[in-house]
């Protein structure tokens, strides 16, 4: 693999010479051509940049100059010789043209992947406000070309170089031969498994009185793996909701959902992915889809034999909208709770109500008669792990969404 980087600060490569990525460079594993781009300039000032058409603060590199090193680097005169002598339908673009920019697309590890594969890659590290967009354009319509935007994130830096190097890294450790052990490459963040990884310890056991956790020196290989993709799955919750979102519903197994199900993401029968599902008391607006939800639900829990007309009653007179309408204005009498689907944006076509799950209790009015609770009536209940003490409470009703059903989310919703 060829890394040719152009660039009008060459000295910001030299950090290439260190680490891994210099020992692959001392062993011919890769190959780093580092090139000042004002060696292609042709006026006395060696400019690179010009004022943009169109006005606007700042400038832009110039096409020319570019085009004009890119040329010299690949050997191929594109104008003359569109098709490198090897360039095969299976490869068809063994040149890759990466061009740093904020305004490119975020970097992956499966770029990466796909990089991996390339026999050169160059390097546009443009600066001021980048380079005019021609060159992309041009050198995407070459046969052998393929042309690579990227970003590292949603920031801006001065320049392309410090992304140049890090993909530059990123590439080369996937390359045979470059990473001591291959086995460090398959659990890592990012990894096939699509959760950020677990923490890691090393000695000592007692780092300024903090314990390393107790399970990793029990020498049980199940539960510390086990452990482990909890710490995976919860961090990921934390800190990247976009990867669990991502997780293949039929990759997850029992000991996989009754985690998430603690961090509050479920699997809702037939959905392709994980959801978050929130947790909150009802306000007067949710009377109208609670009403809907109620009426749908509460069939579900009438007797076999029951006739149409008496459910349909019963829903007349407890269940509309007016009805939930009245239970929200009594705060003192009656508590509502629900459960949501958190994103309302979903990718998956699966059909489902926003509400998952609800709960209705009643407060008990000593005026009403209650005079003393049954032995082992519930007088306290928690809900969403925030428990409430009594006085004495009815729980009137506690139900959950057809989809919902053994997800496990009403073991997390109350208790
Ligand atoms: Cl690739 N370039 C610049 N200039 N800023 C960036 C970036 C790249 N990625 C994130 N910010």
């Amino acid at each position: 693999m060829r890394f040719d980087i152009l660039t009008i600060f060459p000295e910001f490569f030299n950090a290439l010479d260190l680490s891994l990525v210099g020992k692959a460079k001392e062993h011919g594993l890769i190959e780093i051509g580092v090139h000042n781009l004002r060696d292609w300039t042709q006026d006395v000032h060696h400019s690179v940049d010009d004022t943009p058409f169109g006005g606007g603060a700042g400038m832009v590199m110039k096409a020319d100059v570019w085009a004009a090193a890119i040329d010299a680097l690949t050997g191929v005169d594109a104008h003359v010789m569109p098709t490198a002598p090897d360039a095969s339908p299976e490869h068809p673009a063994q040149i890759v043209l990466a061009i740093p920019s904020p305004a490119g697309k975020q970097l992956k590890q499966a770029d990466l992947n796909r990089l991996a594969q390339a026999k050169q890659i160059i390097f546009a590290c443009g600066r001021y406000e980048g380079i005019d967009a021609r060159v992309a354009e041009y050198y995407a319509a070459q046969p052998d070309f393929t042309v690579f935007e990227f970003s590292l994130g949603d920031y801006v830096l001065n320049g392309g170089e410090v992304a140049a190097i890090a993909l530059i890294e990123g590439v080369s450790r996937l390359l045979p031969g470059m990473v001591g052990n291959p086995d460090s490459l398959v659990e890592e963040s990012h990894g096939a498994a699509g959760l950020l990884e677990y923490p890691n310890y090393t000695r000592p056991a007692d780092f300024r009185g903090l314990r390393v956790p107790e399970i990793l020196t029990s020498g049980n290989h199940g539960a510390i793996a086990r452990w482990r993709k909890n710490c995976a799955f919860a961090r990921t919750a934390e800190r990247r909701p976009d990867l669990l979102r991502a997780l293949e519903a039929g990759n997850l197994d029992r000991k996989d959902r009754a985690q998430l199900a603690v961090l509050g993401w479920f699997v809702p029968e037939n959905a392709l992915h994980p959801m978050r599902v929130e947790y909150r008391a009802a306000s007067a607006q949710d009377a109208p889809a609670l009403s809907e939800f109620a009426a749908r639900t509460w069939p579900d829990a009438c007797p076999a034999g029951m006739k149409r007309v008496d459910i349909d009653a019963f829903v007349q007179e407890h269940l509309t909208s007016a009805a939930f309408t009245q239970y929200l204005a009594a705060p003192e009498r009656y508590l509502v709770y629900l459960a949501e689907v958190a994103d309302c944006h979903r990718e998956d076509s699966t059909q489902l109500h926003e509400i998952a799950a609800y709960l209705l209790i009643e407060i008990s009015d000593q005026q009403d008669g209650v005079v003393a609770p049954e032995a082992g009536a519930p007088i306290d209940f928690r809900y969403h792990g925030v428990h409430r003490d009594g006085p004495l409470v009815y729980l009137s009703k506690a139900y959950v969404d057809r989809a919902w059903r053994g997800s496990g989310i009403f073991r997390e919703f109350a208790e």
